[in-house]
């Protein structure tokens, strides 16, 4: 077929028809890359929204975890009856076989009989020991020459914080993380001390307020819990110790961690002493239960049915 030629002005007219189909392809695919950018823009934009709210709901609901532990904990410190509270208030224990008690050490056990309650009271080379327990009070004095038999450091000093049992030191660590965790300062003033160093805080005491009144708040040389390194002293000597969130906290938590109120309120005909709020005995946490007898604490003495008085 023969091929029809094209006037001058028609192949023009093609001309810029084809120009203008290019022009309109090309505008469309700017189009195109233009949307396609600005939809993944907006969606990356949605994300890091999400993100944000998501953030910030961590964060809401962290400070609503803190705010419920608070409240809990402040509720159980001024229950009058924390029995229900126990183990659940505890932080950081996880569970009783932790705050075990004291290990009883070998050695030459001599049997004297049982107490008036049924104990067996053992002398474990020279040092009185009932149902397991390491006794030093009035009537069941130490050897002179006794030390801590499981210290966590070498005893090495006449007075230390450091010496004192292991499983002690295990127990009161987790405490001292439970109560910091609760806004609360405690801390050991004052742990082990040697027979000697007590000759010198029991002759001061002495001096200042004579033997009778000093009988009453200081033991005498070899009678002192002090000497067995399962005791220590929080903050400060003073009855006002107890009325502190501190001495309230202590008084109401310390038994879950095995610790008692060696010289309890009220007590003091069946121990020898005066109420010391601040004055912490170890005995792991089965005997720490049953002396708090529901926040009406027992002391050693009545649990085990033994006597505190000199006899002199
Ligand atoms: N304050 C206690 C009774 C002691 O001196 O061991
Ligand atoms: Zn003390």
């Amino acid at each position: 077929m023969a091929k029809r030629r094209l006037t001058r002005r028609q192949r023009q007219v093609r001309r810029n028809r084809i120009i203008l189909a290019c022009a309109a392809a090309a505008l469309l695919i700017i189009i195109i890359v233009i949307i396609s950018v600005s939809m993944k823009g907006c969606s990356k934009s949605k994300n890091t929204d999400k993100n944000t709210e998501s953030t910030t709901a961590k964060v809401e609901e962290s400070t609503q975890n803190t705010e419920n532990e608070s409240t809990s904990e402040a509720a159980a410190s001024t229950s009058a009856d924390n029995s229900s509270a126990t183990m659940s208030d505890i932080t950081s224990a996880s569970n009783s076989s932790e705050f075990a008690p004291p290990v009883v050490p070998s050695g030459n056990v001599v049997s004297k009989g049982t107490t008036s309650k049924g104990f067996k009271i053992q002398e474990i080379n020279g040092a009185t020991y009932i149902d397991g327990v390491l006794i030093a009070n009035k009537t069941y004095a130490l050897p002179q020459d006794f030390i801590p038999t499981n210290p966590d450091q070498p005893v090495n000093a006449d007075r230390s914080s450091t010496c004192l049992d292991k499983t002690l030191m295990s127990a009161w660590n987790t405490m001292l993380k439970d109560a910091t965790a609760n806004g609360l300062n405690i801390y050991i003033a004052s742990g082990y001390r040697s027979y000697n160093y007590q000759v010198n805080v029991y002759n001061r005491y002495v001096k200042s307020d004579g033997v009778a009144l000093a009988d009453t708040y200081s033991s005498r040389p070899g009678n002192s819990e002090h000497q067995t390194g399962l005791c220590f002293d929080l903050n400060s000597i003073e009855d006002s110790f107890q009325y502190t969130n501190e001495g309230k906290w202590v008084n109401d938590n310390c038994y879950k961690y095995g610790f008692c109120i060696r010289f309890p309120k009220g007590k003091d005909s069946a121990t020898g002493y005066q109420y010391e709020s601040w004055h912490l005995r170890y005995v792991g946490v089965d005997l720490a239960t049953k002396l708090y007898n529901n926040g009406d604490w027992l002391s050693l003495e009545e649990y085990f049915g033994i006597t505190s008085e000199y006899p002199n």
